[in-house]
């Protein structure tokens, strides 16, 4: 047996090749092109992978969109389908290309053809003029029957890494623990994060990652890959390392991203198109400061409803009251509510429930009727009060669950996901099968419905508590029960834009089981999220500082609340450094409590606009080993946190730094916050603790780019905000 031959790295005939698709994110992109096989290759990515030339055989580059069948059988592939005649192997050759839109607003679609199975694929490419690009794939097929996807990515670069290539994941232990930070190294082999769960998945796993090929990268220094999977259901990220054959040789890495396919192979209908979720990356060669301000103003731009809006001060009840509550307990806190300045009174759950009072959480998820010993006037009874304290009212729905004892569950038992067993119950409660049109119909009725018995409801907290459990619906027939984890989501979307669109002025914030659903696809119909249930503040700002890099401030829901047992000075000044609310008995606040929330309002009124819509600035990490003697891998995470937001002028900012718990570390001592990007202008600073001491200094801006603000900790769980002005 001879080795078979490869063909040799000439320099290709011009006449092979397609026109090259240039791809031109905005300081970075990447080049694909047709070799003479009509093969499409990936010839360059990265900060000048738009312009890359081609310069060898263009079949020496990989190919831009492997496929099960195709070159290379060592690799996993981005698409992965069983034909209608049975056979497993595709074979795609790009048929054209396609371009449309102006500079940093294109719409590149690159069409390919099976070279035997009727099989189109589009690889669709959008470009933002943020620099960040987002990717799909269409699927489409004329074949003699349905066909099946098992593999169904939405891109699939390729990439030379070094060996101190970094990975950052977001995950924890699931409930309470999202946006957990973990740094690792990329080691040979396949590193895969996947989700599961279908209605909640990145309460385990926050469908992002921050890469940095070249090895670790800061805030102002070095490669930095951000991307986020924009769907609403499992997900996956995984990555193929392969060692170098030697030292000087770099690793190479597949990076496929997009729907987890696991347990979801999807039945796909001749004539039927199938459109993989949206996946959204930036590059940036100076650091994650410049991958952050990309991300948020693509979120602003492209995701997020009524970005120019700044959202309001929510006092909620749930930590405060949890179940127990009537409509006495509730005009007490809208009052104490509305006498510290918030915008809106937030009714939590536990209202509803007629036949089966909502006294916890075992019953009455379904009757969406106000429960009448609680509420004797009704949700526009509690709505009046508000109305009448000059504060917004708002209402908590779980509109695509049920309890089993309810009056919902007893109509329609048969409108539950489930298969043949007994469906199990998750915190006491099924979830509605809302692929069904009349269960949507059902859910999106709620809504109306509860806005309806109280008209001036104008906030709206949509809640989702549990996973799917029992994969299958009534509306599928036995042979495509697996695509239920992909249509869940569109369903789900579909009622969730009903929704926005029945009511575009109200308010939305999206909750599952706390973050559960933060993704920039179903963020689309909502104005901000519940970022955790978790509102330690120790843990807030590590969570807050994970989840910025991907999110604007604006999204990221932060309450003050007891959890923890923290300081309140503490805990208002790290929900003021995000959207600030309260979520606190405030019949129980003592006086000296009751003056730091009145102080952080105050704060908040001057500085929200900075948080909620400036430039975020991160100075002082709290999720990796801080700068300086003792820092090595095993380093602990500084106990030390600051970040700052300046304004598009530069004339404001705000800056907040954060002493956590534990023992004293890098954060305990003095030390001074350089802030880059203010003016040479003086400024006039004005410095809070939230303890009552306030002090007013002119610091010029030089010296705030230079030596910094200076910051010495009062110790364990204490904070300091600076509101910067220039003079
Ligand atoms: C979930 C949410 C909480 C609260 C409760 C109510 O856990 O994340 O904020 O609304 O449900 O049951």
């Amino acid at each position: 047996m001879t080795e078979p031959s490869a063909p040799s790295p000439a320099v290709p005939d011009p006449s092979e090749l397609s026109e090259p698709v240039r791809i031109d994110a905005g300081g970075w992109g990447f080049t694909w092109v047709g070799d003479g096989q009509g093969v499409l290759r990936q010839v360059g990515l990265g900060p000048s992978g738009h312009s890359a030339t081609v310069d060898v055989d263009p079949r020496f580059y990989p190919s831009a969109f492997p496929t099960w069948g195709d070159e290379d059988p060592f690799r996993p592939s981005a698409l992965r389908v069983t034909h209608a005649d049975g056979a497993t192997t595709t074979r795609l050759v790009v048929a054209d290309a396609s371009r449309s839109g102006e500079t940093g607003e294109e719409h590149i679609v690159v069409h390919l053809s099976d070279e035997l199975q009727a099989l189109d694929v589009e690889l669709h490419v959008r470009t933002h003029s943020s620099g960040v690009l987002e990717q799909w794939v269409e699927i489409t097929h004329d074949e003699p029957g349905p066909i099946t996807l098992f593999d169904y990515d939405s891109l699939f670069p390729f990439l030379l890494i070094d060996q101190a290539a970094e990975l950052v994941q977001f995950g924890g232990a699931g409930w309470a623990d999202e946006w957990r930070w973990t740094t690792q190294q990329l080691h040979p082999g396949t590193t895969s994060l996947a989700s599961f769960g279908g209605l909640q998945p990145h309460l385990q796993r926050n469908p992002v990652i921050l890469l940095s090929p070249d090895g670790p990268s800061t805030e102002d220094d070095g490669a930095v890959i951000a991307m986020s999977v924009a769907w609403g259901g499992n997900t996956r990220i995984d990555l193929d390392v392969r060692p170098a054959p030697d030292a000087e040789q770099p690793r190479t890495l597949r990076l496929r991203a997009g729907a987890n396919p696991v347990g979801a192979e999807y039945t796909l209908d001749p004539g039927e198109r199938f459109v993989t979720p949206t996946v959204a990356w930036t590059w940036s060669d100076d650091g994650r400061r410049t991958t952050t301000r990309r991300f948020h103003e693509w979120t602003r731009s492209r995701v997020l409803r009524a970005p120019e809006r700044l959202r309001p001060l929510v006092v909620n009840n749930w930590e405060a009251t949890f179940f127990d509550f009537d409509e006495d307990r509730l005009r007490g806190l809208i009052e104490a509510a509305a006498d510290l300045g918030g915008d809106v009174f937030l009714l939590d759950d536990g209202w509803f429930g007629t036949a089966h009072p909502r006294d916890d959480d075992t019953t009455s998820l379904g009757d969406w009727d106000h429960d009448p010993t609680k509420l004797p006037h009704g949700l526009a009874g509690v709505a009046d009060i508000a109305a009448e304290n000059d504060i917004r009212f708002g209402i908590w729905v779980e509109p695509e669950m049920v309890n089993p004892v309810s009056e919902l569950h007893e109509r329609h038992p048969e409108w539950v996901l489930r298969d043949e067993r007994e469906p199990r119950l998750h915190r006491n409660q099924l979830a509605l099968d809302v692929l069904h049109s009349e269960v949507r119909e059902f859910a999106a009725g709620v809504v109306d419905r509860t806005i309806a018995s109280a008209p001036s409801t104008s906030y709206v907290k949509w809640d989702a508590n549990r996973p799917i459990t029992d994969p299958s619906s009534a509306t599928l027939s036995a042979d495509r029960r697996s695509n239920l984890w992909v249509d869940h989501v569109r369903a789900t979307w579909e009622l969730m834009s009903t929704v926005a669109e029945r009511h575009p002025d109200i308010e939305l914030m999206l909750c599952a089981s706390g973050g559960g659903r933060t993704d920039h696809g179903t963020l689309r119909y909502f104005h901000e999220f519940w970022t955790s249930d978790n509102t330690d503040p120790v843990t807030r700002v590590r969570m807050q500082w994970a989840c910025g890099h991907f999110f604007p401030a604006s999204t990221m829901a932060a309450h003050v609340t007891r959890w923890g047992e923290r300081p309140m000075p503490f805990a208002a000044a790290v929900a003021l450094s995000a959207r600030f609310g309260i979520d606190l008995d405030l019949a129980t606040v003592s006086g000296d409590e009751r003056d730091v929330l009145r102080e952080a309002v105050e704060i908040a009124r001057r500085t929200q606009d900075l948080v909620q819509q400036g430039e975020l600035v991160r100075l002082l990490s709290p999720v990796e080993p801080a700068p300086g003697p003792g820092a090595g891998p095993d380093a602990l995470p500084s106990d030390g946190a600051a970040l700052a937001y300046l304004s598009p002028d530069r004339h404001r900012a705000v800056v907040f730094a954060y002493r956590l718990d534990g023992p004293a570390g890098v954060g305990s001592s003095v030390r001074h916050l350089p802030l880059h990007g203010v003016g040479t202008d003086d400024y006039d600073v004005r410095s809070t603790d939230l303890d009552g001491t306030t002090t007013h200094d002119v610091i010029g801006g030089e010296s705030l780019r230079s030596t910094g603000l200076e910051w010495s900790p009062a110790g364990p769980c204490s904070a300091r905000i600076w509101e910067l002005t220039r003079r």
